[in-house]
């Protein structure tokens, strides 16, 4: 099924970062989750990192008080963060690779290698009625793993697009249509996001195939300009145009 409209989930983390420089509770991620479902987002992304370096635990329960929006928890596999969905019980919880030396989350999760590891994680989650999405580097074999384990959504790393230059960049859409292709006649509904800005998200919106783009350092970042809201409008507009 090809979806029309493509859902904006904005990722607040870094209105936490922010925040956290200074130790005190301003600027409130919970303010930014209620502009963006004012001012018409779909959904909002946080990840509870395993350094709580941008969003809390305490956060967590704020947020998802604070609007009606799905929220979509990025979470690494631990037991750790598996007892927290569990308890918080967000809309999704998408499960990405995590490193503590990492700046941002670099890579996909290798879903194909870490079959054994990954499948009790996802069960448990898909039993209490989170919906699973991992989030994959856009290649075939991590496809064909998150049909294996059972996963509803992919969520495709952009990553890679965002920093490719010259002819590589449409070699990296390529994959990426590619990839929503083969995962929507799996059945399994694809998102993608990582590294998307406005001069960057239009071919991605492109993909008829996506369902969801998961957007927030960028946004995060013009809204310090432009406001949160102008940011969020414009990001939107920039997607539907590209539909
Ligand atoms: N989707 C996932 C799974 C992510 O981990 C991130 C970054 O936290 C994003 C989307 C958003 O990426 P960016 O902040 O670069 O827009």
């Amino acid at each position: 099924m090809i979806p029309t409209r493509l859902r904006l989930g904005v990722n607040i983390d870094h209105v936490a970062t922010i925040r956290n420089a200074r130790g005190g509770d301003h600027p409130d991620p919970v303010r930014a989750a209620q502009i963006v479902a004012a001012c018409g987002g779909d959904g909002i992304t946080a990840h509870l990192r395993e350094d709580r370096r941008h969003i809390r635990d305490e956060d967590l329960a704020r947020i998802q008080a604070a609007t009606d929006l799905p929220l979509n928890l990025e979470m690494a596999a631990t037991e750790e963060m598996l007892a927290i969905a569990l308890r918080h019980k967000p809309h999704a919880a998408c499960i990405v690779p995590e490193r503590r030396e990492e700046r941002t989350t670099e890579g996909g999760l290798d879903a194909a290698g870490q079959h054994n590891r990954l499948a009790p994680i996802v069960a448990r989650l898909h039993d209490a009625g989170i919906r699973v999405s991992l989030f994959i580097a856009p290649e075939e074999r991590q496809i064909e793993a998150a049909m294996r384990l059972g996963a509803p959504v992919v969520e495709l790393h952009t990553g890679e697009y965002a920093h490719a230059e010259g002819q590589d960049v449409a070699r990296e859409l390529r994959r990426l249509a590619d990839m929503a292709a083969l995962a929507a006649k799996n059945g399994i509904e694809p998102h993608a996001g990582h590294g998307l800005t406005y001069d960057n998200v239009q071919p991605v919106a492109a993909i008829p195939q996506l369902a969801e783009l998961n957007i927030g350092h960028y946004l995060i970042g013009e809204a310090i300009f432009t406001g949160l809201e102008p940011a969020v409008l414009k990001m939107r507009a920039l997607m539907d145009a590209a539909r």
